[in-house]
């Protein structure tokens, strides 16, 4: 691999492990009672505590440092005083901006005991990731990593939000190519060496419809069933690939053992 390309992988991992060092230190605190500003408040503390800034934060107007997005909520839910409860399922998503460079990554949380669909839901979404993840390398193309999503979440009963996708990232926080969670196999754009982006599925239990809500930010499901999503930002290798938003301390996937 190039120096430039090695550099870029090496300032996105700095960026990604605080992304998902905030993410492990959320584990910590949810719990039924807690609020969607205490999960902000912690990711901005830790994120500028390890000398980073958060990237969502006045991002085209965004006001909070992170995403919170609970059950029917697809994406981009607005951290408030509004107060989780025993059986909800949320997004956290995290995006660390450090000496230049992107590292964004979210996880599904259970708030206490949720519904064994919900569990479905949250396992089928992060499987189809990690499965698009694994056939990643130099020569494979956009579409594989759309169709490999695709089959295995619908083939559990479940839909793909077409309306957000995964993205380039890098020195800037959204970059192209866009990343789409659907496709065909061996269609679209080659996937080549050095390159680095997300793969972040939004899955829903219903349809796959979604809507914005006024705060021009939260996009909640149309039919109003429970939506999940995972997120870690990826860098292509000749051979393979290497995840920058791994949680150092297995954290990866709920229940969070701590
Ligand atoms: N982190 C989100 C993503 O995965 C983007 C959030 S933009 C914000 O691309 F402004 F809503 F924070
Ligand atoms: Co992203
Ligand atoms: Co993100």
């Amino acid at each position: 691999m190039n120096d430039e390309f090695k550099n870029a992988f090496i300032k996105t991992k700095a960026a990604g492990s605080i992304a998902s060092g905030a993410l492990d230190e959320v584990c910590n605190i949810i719990k039924p009672g807690i609020s969607t500003n205490e999960i902000d408040n912690l990711c901005y503390q830790f994120i500028n505590d390890h000398g980073a800034y958060s990237a969502p934060l006045y991002y085209r107007g965004y006001p909070k440092s992170c995403c919170t997005s609970p059950n029917h909520t697809v994406c981009h839910g607005i951290p408030s005083d509004k107060i989780l409860r025993d059986g909800d399922i949320v997004n956290v998503d995290v995006t660390a901006f450090k000496d230049g460079w992107h590292g964004d990554t979210s996880r599904m949380f259970f708030v206490g005991e949720v519904s064994v669909k919900a569990m479905k839901l949250v396992k089928s979404t992060y499987d189809a990731m990690m499965k698009a993840i694994k056939i990643l390398k130099d020569g494979i193309y956009l579409g594989d990593i759309g169709s490999t999503i695709q089959d295995h979440v619908e083939n559990d009963g479940f839909s793909v939000v077409r309306d957000f996708c995964g993205h380039g990232i890098g020195k800037s926080f959204h970059l192209n190519p866009n990343i789409l969670h659907y496709g065909k196999a061996g269609t679209g754009m080659k996937v080549t060496e050095g390159m680095i982006f997300t793969i972040e599925p939004m899955i829903n239990l219903g349809k796959f419809e979604t809507k914005t809500l006024n705060d021009g930010w939260t996009a909640v499901t149309k039919d109003k069933t429970l939506s999940a999503q995972f997120e870690h930002t990826i860098g292509i290798k000749k051979d393979g690939y290497e995840i920058f938003t791994l949680s150092d301390k297995g954290l990866n996937f709920p229940p969070y053992k701590i």
